[in-house]
């Protein structure tokens, strides 16, 4: 199995552009087999994840064409079964995004069948809200023998209130949405920067879809999509990512290719605590402090414009060695804190009580082998082993490719000591070359 060394210590420095975002993708590449025509998009990350739900979508018959490593032509006019997605896929159940093929194909065909979708265990991940939506749209949905079948005669626009802010609920109605008859709203909808992203790719396709990006969502019906050219936003997480790494190796990186209104929540706590985040038009420049070390504070994981979920593992390496008593509270999945054990034992002072971890910062963390639990941990457990005395090994990094694209070319080109491995014996060789 591959894994991750790393020799910790050295400040990131330099640039590093970021990718298209994952979690935007997932819900455009679903959308896109809404219509027989071509869709051509381009900025998609080269990440596990997105070359799944691609297998997955070419598995239902839909025309999917690389034309370059980050632009996919996919056409749906070619869609054969809507009910291939079975259980026994070992892909489609390794990704959560698996379920807006039920939206985007009960929208355009009135029926589909997906496995209940996977993704990664950080907590209890129902799909009652995706039901209930579809539900209120006219749709049956059963649930039977590990598959989602969704069916309907004709989807009928509806009033749907969320009752919890729900990312994939609100994605998944509207896909399902574009087609029902009249007039439906989503309210109490999430207002993250991908859901945007992919009702602006819908309406790019010829939907009437306004609101994305407020809390009411209001679609009215058509009765076709049309082809499309669109670019996918960047990744808000990724460049999330570098400048937590470069604020916990006391580094200096323009992070390139962002938009930094959607970083604001990530900027904003790390300039409480001290470090230094330039914005310009479409990057920022984040530089941490290697002579005194950095404040304590109070996180709290809310839904978009609030601190992302998604940034929490990575929020709290940095502050783990701040100075001082920080808390973060996660208030979106109630099993997001299973790094906390492979911190403490590269040296942190981390106590989980129920959603609430208590962070005493350290001077230095200590390299030691550690296991990533999920994606977003997994991320923070490099940036740990990059800002850490001496060297780190990371297992199950399938975890973070699901949604880093090359995240350790990256890193090396911002001179940070980070290779792929397998062996022990490739292990050896890396601790000889970098000394
Ligand atoms: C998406 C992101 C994930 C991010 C999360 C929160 C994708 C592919 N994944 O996940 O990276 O961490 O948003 O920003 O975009 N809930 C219900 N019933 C439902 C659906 C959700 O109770 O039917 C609850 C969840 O348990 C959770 C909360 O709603 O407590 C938010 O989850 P949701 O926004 O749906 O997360 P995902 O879409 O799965």
């Amino acid at each position: 199995m591959e894994q991750y060394v790393i020799k910790g210590g050295i400040p990131l420095v330099g640039e590093v552009t970021i990718a298209g975002a994952k979690n935007a993708a997932l819900g455009i590449l679903a959308a896109a087999v809404m219509t027989d025509k071509e869709c051509i998009i381009e900025n998609v990350p080269n990440v596990r994840d997105t070359r799944v739900l691609l297998q997955a979508i070419g598995e239902i018959g839909a025309t999917v064409r690389y034309i370059d490593e980050h632009t996919v032509s996919i056409c749906g006019g070619t869609i054969t079964n809507v009910e291939a997605l079975c259980v026994d896929d070992e892909f489609i159940r390794k990704i959560r995004a698996s379920y807006y093929l039920l939206g985007a194909l009960l929208g355009k065909y009135g029926r589909s069948q997906v496995a209940l979708p996977g993704g990664c265990d950080i907590g209890s991940r129902p799909i009652d809200l995706h039901v209930k939506g579809f539900e209120a749209l006219g749709a049956d949905v059963v649930i039977d023998k590990g598959m989602v079948t969704a069916s309907a005669e004709q989807l009928v626009g509806k009033h749907i209130y969320l009752d919890t802010v729900s990312v994939g609920a609100t994605i998944n109605i509207m896909l399902a949405a574009v087609f029902a008859e009249g007039k439906t709203t989503i309210e109490n909808a999430a207002k993250e920067p991908h859901i945007v992203d992919v009702a602006n790719f819908l309406n790019s396709m010829g939907a009437n879809i306004k609101g994305a990006g407020t809390n009411e969502i209001r679609i009215r019906g058509v009765k076709e999509l049309k082809g499309t050219e669109y670019s996918i936003i960047p990744d808000q997480i990724e460049a999330g990512t570098f400048m937590m790494a470069a604020v916990a190796t006391g580094g200096n990186v323009l992070i390139k290719n962002v938009i930094p209104k959607h970083l604001e929540a990530i900027s904003s706590k790390l300039s409480e605590i001290g470090a230094v985040v330039e914005e310009y038009d479409d990057s920022v420049r984040v530089i941490g402090n290697r002579e005194k070390r950095l404040g304590a504070t109070q996180i709290k994981t809310q839904p978009y414009p609030g601190f992302p979920t998604d940034m929490q593992p990575q929020m709290a390496v940095t502050l783990g060695l701040s100075e001082g008593t920080s808390v973060i509270t996660e208030n979106i999945f109630e099993n997001r804190f299973k790094y906390a054990d492979e911190l403490t034992r590269m040296g942190a002072n981390i106590k989980v009580e129920g959603n609430m971890a208590i962070i005493t910062g350290v001077s230095q963390y200590s390299g030691a082998s550690v296991v990533a639990p999920d994606l977003r941990a997994g991320a923070a457990l490099v940036i740990a082993g990059l800002a850490a005395e001496g060297f780190t090994v990371v297992e199950d990094i399938q975890y973070i490719q699901r949604g880093y694209e090359c995240l350790e070319e990256k890193i090396q080109a911002l001179g940070g000591k980070i290779e792929i491995v397998e062996t022990e014996k490739d292990i050896m060789k890396f601790k000889l070359k970098v000394g």
